[in-house]
């Protein structure tokens, strides 16, 4: 058993990963400042205190007396396109991670496990991504990721705190507890909308891409999965990045296609001008995620489809 202390346990992952942790004997303390993630969504047997990780005078407040094993920083802006616009916003997400590592000696934390994504790697050349591959962001949030990872890596230099650093790739499906994204950019969440008929139709952007389809391929992972991800990094020793993802991809098209199958609808949707630096596909190798932390995921397209669309559905009869 572990005394953790989950940042952002209020939001769509933390909140799944809360519980889970919660479920397999952990003890888990929870700080988020509710900015997006919503108190019903925490576990009632976690310990939960309002915070702003960038308050450092309050983190200080809060650290008094106490003594943790393990930091899990999920909290965080990660909205890559507004993070191009409001910087000034984001810049948060690097301070949060410096106030932690200075109340973590304090805390007595021994590891700290750092929600990355797969923003750090920017526009890869390849088709499919490894660590090694060098890493320039294309967009703000991407960079705050990558200093974060670095952070970590000059604590673990100077303070010995360990640390493992997983790259999200795309999270996608409900982990039971009917999350609803306020701000829905993720496609599964878009269709979601479509078909409860708060967004009246689909954008794909790019239908020209050298795919099966012609539509933009990607790598997702179910948030189940993802969280158990988490789980398996408290007992991985040493610091380590390493990728989350399932080594396969879904293009958009398939996507529509299954939530059709599942819904029994008809998805609207227009094809219209690709992105700017959208690349036609991106895929996570997995190799250091089944090596170091023993993890591969379970769950596939169809469940990452059918929970969403279950999560919708309650949500739009209230
Ligand atoms: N969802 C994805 O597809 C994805 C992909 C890659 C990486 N990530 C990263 O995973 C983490 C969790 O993402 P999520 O999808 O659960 O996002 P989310 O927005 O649902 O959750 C973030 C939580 O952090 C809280 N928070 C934000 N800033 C805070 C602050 N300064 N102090 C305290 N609490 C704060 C929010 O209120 C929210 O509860 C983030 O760090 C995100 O960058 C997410």
């Amino acid at each position: 058993m572990k005394n953790i202390l989950v940042t952002g346990g209020a939001g769509y992952i933390g909140s799944v990963t809360v519980r889970g942790l919660l479920n397999s004997g952990h003890k888990v303390t929870v700080l988020d400042n509710l900015y997006k993630g919503r108190r019903e969504l925490i576990d009632k047997r976690a310990v939960f205190h309002k915070l702003d990780v960038i308050n450092l005078p309050a983190l200080e407040r809060f650290s008094r007396g106490k003594k943790f094993d393990v930091i899990v920083h999920f909290a965080a802006l990660k909205d890559a396109g507004e993070s191009m616009v409001r910087s000034d916003w984001y810049q948060d997400n690097i301070t949060g991670v410096m106030n932690l590592l200075k109340i973590a000696p304090k805390l007595k934390v021994k590891q700290f496990v750092f929600s990355s994504s797969a923003a750090v790697y920017g526009e890869p050349g390849t088709r499919v991504i490894d660590e090694d591959h060098s890493c320039h962001p294309t967009n703000f949030y991407g960079y705050t990721k990558l200093a974060g990872e670095e952070l970590l890596e000059w604590a673990r230099k100077l303070k010995g705190i360990e640390y493992v650093a997983l790259r999200y790739f795309n999270v996608a499906g409900d982990g039971g507890l009917n999350y609803i994204d306020p701000k829905a950019r993720n496609i599964f969440n878009v269709i979601g909308e479509v078909l409860c008929g708060r967004k009246k139709v689909l954008e794909i952007f790019g239908g020209d891409y050298h795919t099966k389809d012609g539509t933009g391929i990607r790598d997702y992972i179910h948030v189940t999965d993802l969280a158990k991800a988490h789980e398996k990094a408290l007992k991985v020793k040493g610091s380590h990045f390493i990728n989350l993802g399932s080594e396969k991809g879904y293009s958009v098209l398939e996507i529509v296609k299954e939530f059709e199958r599942v819904s029994g609808e008809k998805v609207p949707y227009k094809i219209i001008k690709r992105r700017a630096g959208d690349p036609a596909s991106l895929i996570a190798t997995s190799a250091k995620a089944k090596s170091i932390l023993k993890w591969v995921p379970k769950l596939g397209l169809r469940e990452m489809v059918e929970s969403t669309w279950r999560a919708y559905r309650k949500t739009s009869e209230v």
